[in-house]
């Protein structure tokens, strides 16, 4: 049986600082550059899903994917400080690395078993991060 996939993309907005209390301030400025100001992003949130075509033809309901990102991540997230608005996302530092990972975490109980595949979480142009069994090597 065919195994394919199925990528769902939204966006969503939000602010963020990198800042370490264990680091000086100019240890923080050389570990993150212009991210240890206060600033935002327009992120963009892939989610892939994989497993076997049904004899529907699809490999989930793209429209239940949609709204189910949207209940366990984008409705937590879009607008808000991601440092101090929401302690649901229990990570520490908002990097790209530790975002990515809490959204794996926060969708994949929500999935259908087994069926989650990858999140990538896309900061700039220049900046992706993905996290799941698919994730890029
Ligand atoms: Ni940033």
């Amino acid at each position: 049986m065919a195994t394919l996939a199925l990528t769902k993309v939204l966006h969503f907005a939000a602010a963020h600082r990198l800042a370490s209390p264990a680091l000086s301030e100019a240890e923080n400025l050389a570990l993150y550059g212009p991210c240890f100001r206060g600033h935002g992003h327009n992120y963009t949130l892939e989610v892939t899903v994989r497993g076997p075509l049904g004899p529907d033809g699809i490999v989930m309901d793209a429209d239940l994917l949609e709204r189910t990102m949207r209940a366990a991540v984008v409705d937590l997230v879009d607008h808000h400080d991601l440092d101090g608005d929401v302690p649901a996302l229990g990570v520490g530092m908002t990097t790209g690395e530790n975002l990515v990972a809490a959204f794996y975490r926060l969708l994949d109980p929500v999935l259908p078993p087994g069926r989650l595949w990858r999140v990538a979480l896309v900061e700039t142009e220049n900046n992706r991060f993905e996290y799941g069994p698919g994730a890029a090597e």
